[in-house]
């Protein structure tokens, strides 16, 4: 049986290159694995070679100290590989398909997963609707910054690529179909992207820039994307995208530079609750409401707000007790003013991963250039998780196959 290296969260500002068992089609008990999942039994899973599994900002809320997540969790969501073996219960997927892996994990068969909200399974997570591999309160699947990891329900679970080769040669774009692009799309759809759309996103990061792409495939007039990261903002210019400097001053007078109006048809927040405030520079405070309450003032009155940045109850690194708890202090009043609507939560990224794989082989969008891909090794995810922490405008790819980097 082949070893098992992985990633695993060592306390704050800390990950490690850590000995794992090789996966069994029954879960067993870990570091944050909820005590009800233990001994759970998988023989709808799949066990998956991991040729690519990305570092994303939300292990980095995780890895910074800013959640609960137990010193010892298995870190990685983004999973993409090549079966290698498949439980008694699988029927269709099989032994030597590349598949993407949505980071939601769901079953497929209770009600939300038949409503397509498989960002809120009921039967995968005892504590809450919802799932992920490698995350804090998510039930306890082992994550997949690992060379192996077990895919439950994997016939409903896994988007098998058409063609071995063709999958190879695209593999760091559809690498992002497990999460980022999915995630940024909805971000874009939910706040009613559309043909001639003027576009805010706040944010430079992956998904933003993800956001800004699929902006731009929807068909928007005009992307702007918002950070105070200068190499991040240069990143998005790249792609055709104008850029707003959060550091530098309000939103809403530097959008009414570009687009002589200080409003937004639709707009996104690819930030989250580790948000800066407006105004203070590159280094400015945070403040975790100010993305949304910024939004509220800049989306045009009857418009939507897509949020994928992510928000929590629990906080121990918060600025204030409030925030320590997910309790933000918004201008509700100015969004129920505006009839504005809002999109929060996990991106049910199989309701989108299909069409947008299309779109990725048949060359319709570019998506590891604008998220500047870049594939690194394995024993490298210390240097990775360092590097995006310090804001470098790279979407880092763990390479624990060799595939990538050899
Ligand atoms: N909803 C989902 O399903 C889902 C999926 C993936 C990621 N996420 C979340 O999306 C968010 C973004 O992910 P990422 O990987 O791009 O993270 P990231 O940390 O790399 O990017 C966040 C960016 O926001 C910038 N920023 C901070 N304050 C700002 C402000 N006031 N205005 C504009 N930009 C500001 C930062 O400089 C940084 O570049 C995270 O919160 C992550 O957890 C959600
Ligand atoms: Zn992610
Ligand atoms: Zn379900």
């Amino acid at each position: 049986m082949p070893g098992n290296h992985a990633v695993a969260y060592k306390g704050p500002g800390t990950v490690e290159i850590v000995q794992i068992d090789y996966p069994s089609f029954e879960l067993r008990d870990g570091p944050g694995v909820n005590p009800a999942n233990v001994g759970r039994k998988l023989p709808h899973g799949a066990i998956v070679k991991t040729l690519a599994t990305n570092i994303c900002g939300s292990d980095q809320h995780m890895v910074r100290g800013r959640t609960t997540a137990p010193v010892g969790l298995v870190l990685g969501h983004e999973i993409t590989g090549e079966v290698v073996e498949v439980g008694p219960d699988v029927e269709f997927v099989a032994v030597g398909d590349i598949v993407s892996v949505p980071f939601n994990i769901s079953c497929g068969r209770c009600r939300h997963c038949k409503a397509g909200k498989t960002g809120l399974c009921l039967n995968v997570n005892p504590d809450r609707p919802g799932s992920a591999y490698g995350y804090v309160d998510m039930g306890g699947w082992v994550g997949g910054q690992a060379e192996y990891v077990l895919v439950p329900y994997a016939d409903w679970n896994a988007l098998i690529f058409p063609d071995h080769d063709q999958a190879l040669e695209k593999i760091l774009d559809l690498a992002m179909l497990s999460d980022i692009f999915p995630t940024g799309f909805h971000g874009a759809v939910s706040a009613g992207v559309t043909v001639g759309s003027t576009v805010y996103i706040a944010g430079a990061g992956p998904v933003g820039l993800a956001a800004a792409a699929s902006a731009q495939l929807l068909g928007a007039a005009v992307v702007i994307v918002g950070d105070l990261n200068q190499d991040r903002l240069a990143q998005a210019r790249s792609f055709g995208c104008a850029t707003v400097d959060v550091g530098a001053g309000r939103v809403e007078d530097q959008l009414e530079q570009l687009l002589g109006v200080p409003e937004v048809d639709a707009a996104v927040d690819a930030v989250g609750f580790e948000a800066r405030s407006h105004g203070g520079g590159a280094q400015a405070a945070e403040a975790p409401a100010a993305v949304l309450n910024s939004l509220m003032n800049v989306t045009e009155a009857g418009g939507a707000i897509g949020i994928p940045g992510l928000y929590v109850t629990g906080d121990p690194g918060a600025v204030d007790d409030a925030a320590k708890v997910g309790a933000l202090s918004l201008s509700l009043g100015t969004g129920w003013a505006k009839s504005l609507s809002f999109t929060t939560g996990q991106c049910p990224v199989m309701k989108y991963n299909r069409p947008l794989m299309q779109a990725i082989l048949h060359e319709r969008v570019q998506i590891a250039r604008a998220v500047n891909a870049t594939a690194i090794a394995l024993s490298d995810a210390p240097r990775g998780y360092a590097e995006f922490d310090a804001g470098a405008a790279t979407k880092y790819v763990l390479d624990p196959s060799g595939l990538l980097t050899d």
